[in-house]
């Protein structure tokens, strides 16, 4: 490793604790030396020093980590956190990764950053992320919608319950806003009654599935 290069790590270090003594509250980040974040990258710069790299990611409204490829000065700007996605934090020896430290906007916070999925947002931002409205895709990178995320699930009659009828075969009835693979879906009920639970199609009085 070249002194050229501890220096500029050095100074960007020493900027970011100036930064976080001015705004308070903030977590300080440090670089995590031989990893990155792997195809999260919406960004790429060239000939960039790591704390202009720095800036380049806070200009950046969906910027949350950011990684340097060492010696060439490359900036790789991404729009995930390695908190979001562990399985895609590599290690690789010319690179260092360092997440973003202040103004990080929470996934699925806004449109401009949708999560995959509710799931994704719990690991972005730790189980004390409230229940409530966030951005998702519906369906795989296509459209954005308005989730109710509780924990890592998704609600997906949105916020008023369905009602099911107690007697008779009624049954209640809602859209799905989520397409692909469902991996697991939990009907929650709020009354003393039995639920019964049939998909769109089956005939009410057959192939019943009691819960
Ligand atoms: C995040 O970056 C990936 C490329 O790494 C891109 O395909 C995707 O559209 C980006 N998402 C957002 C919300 O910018
Ligand atoms: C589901 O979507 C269809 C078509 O958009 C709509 O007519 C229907 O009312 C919706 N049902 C519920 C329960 O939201």
């Amino acid at each position: 490793m070249n002194s050229k290069f501890w220096l500029t790590t050095m100074f960007l270090m020493s900027r970011i604790g100036v930064l976080n003594a001015n705004s308070r509250c903030h977590v300080t980040e440090s670089s995590i030396n031989g990893m990155y974040l792997k195809g999260h990258v919406f960004k790429k710069y060239c000939d960039l020093l790591p704390r202009e790299c720095y800036f380049r990611c806070e200009e950046e409204v969906t910027c949350q980590s950011y990684n340097i490829i060492i010696g060439q000065n490359i900036c790789e700007l991404n729009n995930r956190t390695k908190e979001a996605r562990p399985e895609d934090f590599m290690p690789d020896e010319r690179r260092f990764y360092m997440k973003r430290s202040s103004n990080r906007v929470p996934l699925g916070s806004i449109k401009e950053l949708p999560a995959k999925t509710c799931g994704e947002i719990e690991a972005s931002e730790g189980n004390q992320i409230a229940d409530g409205k966030y951005w998702i895709y519906s369906e795989e990178s296509s459209e954005v919608i308005e989730a109710y995320c509780k924990e890592s699930w998704q609600k997906i009659n949105g916020e008023e319950p369905v009602c099911f009828g107690a007697k008779d075969n009624q049954y209640g009835s809602f859209n799905m806003t989520k397409s692909g693979r469902v991996k697991t879906m939990k009907l929650i009920h709020r009354c003393a009654a039995a639920i019964i639970f049939h998909p769109t199609g089956a005939a009410p009085t057959q192939d019943m599935e009691k819960i």
